[in-house]
């Protein structure tokens, strides 16, 4: 148990890989604050886990909601040692999803009727400001809210702590839509700035990146989307979560004691950073 007695609070622990850092962690001694927009589903976490652990309705994008609920976590377990900033998504309303999925889809038609493709796969051109600042909303200002906040108080407390957001390969190889890659890839922006200015209060700042994982974000995607992304990793499968929740763990806890400022990537061999 290497995280024995520690606290972590996770972000968008209510299912996918936020649900399986929260087993992993639970598995390795920490309490779990369960963070996530679906208080039920973060319950249900919680509840199959051994050990003391407490779920919390939060929306991250939402500065007032951070702070409730990271600090209603430290009243509750008396410290905080960990953050995982796991929350995070690929679509918001306003986005051009639907013109850049029937694009796609117009343009893989051609493909497999063996014609030459005319169909331009666009996204930028059909983003809205408010999709764009949705997808920015959650997954790159929530990270900062969560930061803040925990920081604030492993500050107040004087303890060192550490903190693992949740990047993505996608910042390595930019595939993937205009607002989802410039989020993830300004975390590891985030991450990097934090992991010096932190330093010096003993507080280790990391992105874990993975690549395709088996996940319910997977779920709605076509059959030979998902075997075609297959294809693409060395390995020759997604992650399962707990793969993810791994290099989480390991980073969070004191094996990674001299590791701050890092992106351990979880792809499979896809890209390398
Ligand atoms: N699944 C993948 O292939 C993959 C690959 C690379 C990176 N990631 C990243 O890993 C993280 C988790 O992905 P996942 O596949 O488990 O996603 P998921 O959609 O299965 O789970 C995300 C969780 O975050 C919660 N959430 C969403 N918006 C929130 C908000 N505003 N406030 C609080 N909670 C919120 C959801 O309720 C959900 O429980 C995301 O940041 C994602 O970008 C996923």
């Amino acid at each position: 148990m290497t995280l024995k007695g520690k606290t972590a609070v996770i972000t968008g622990a209510g299912q996918g890989i936020g649900a399986a850092i929260a087993a992993k962690l639970a598995n390795e001694g920490a309490q779990v604050a369960a963070l996530d927009l679906n208080l039920e589903q973060a319950q249900s976490v919680i509840r199959n886990l051994d050990g003391d652990h407490a779920a919390y309705a939060c929306n991250v994008s939402q500065s007032a909601d951070v702070i409730k609920a990271i600090r209603a976590a430290r009243e509750t377990f008396g410290r905080l040692d960990f953050a995982v900033n796991c929350a995070g998504i690929g679509q918001a309303k306003g986005d051009g999803s639907d013109k850049f999925y029937a694009a796609m889809n117009a343009r893989n038609a051609q493909l497999a009727a063996g014609e030459t493709p005319t169909t331009f796969v666009d996204h930028l051109i059909h983003m809205e400001d408010d999709g764009w600042a949705g997808v920015m909303a959650v997954n790159l200002n929530g990270a900062f809210y969560v930061c803040r906040e925990a920081v604030r108080i492993m500050a107040e407390d004087e303890r060192a702590g550490s903190i693992v957001n949740i990047s993505s390969t996608s910042a390595q190889s930019g595939e993937g839509s205009p607002h989802y890659v410039t989020s993830k890839s300004a975390l590891i922006g985030l991450t990097r700035q934090l992991a010096r200015e932190l330093a010096p209060r003993g507080i280790r700042v990391n992105a874990v990146a993975p690549g395709p994982t088996n996940t319910p974000i997977m779920h709605g995607l076509p059959q030979e989307w998902i075997t075609s992304m297959e294809q693409s990793v060395p390995l020759g499968r997604m992650a399962e979560p707990s793969e993810v929740a791994g290099a989480v763990s390991y980073l969070l806890s004191d094996d990674a004691s001299f590791v701050t400022g890092s992106v351990l990537v979880a792809n499979g061999g896809s890209y390398c950073f």
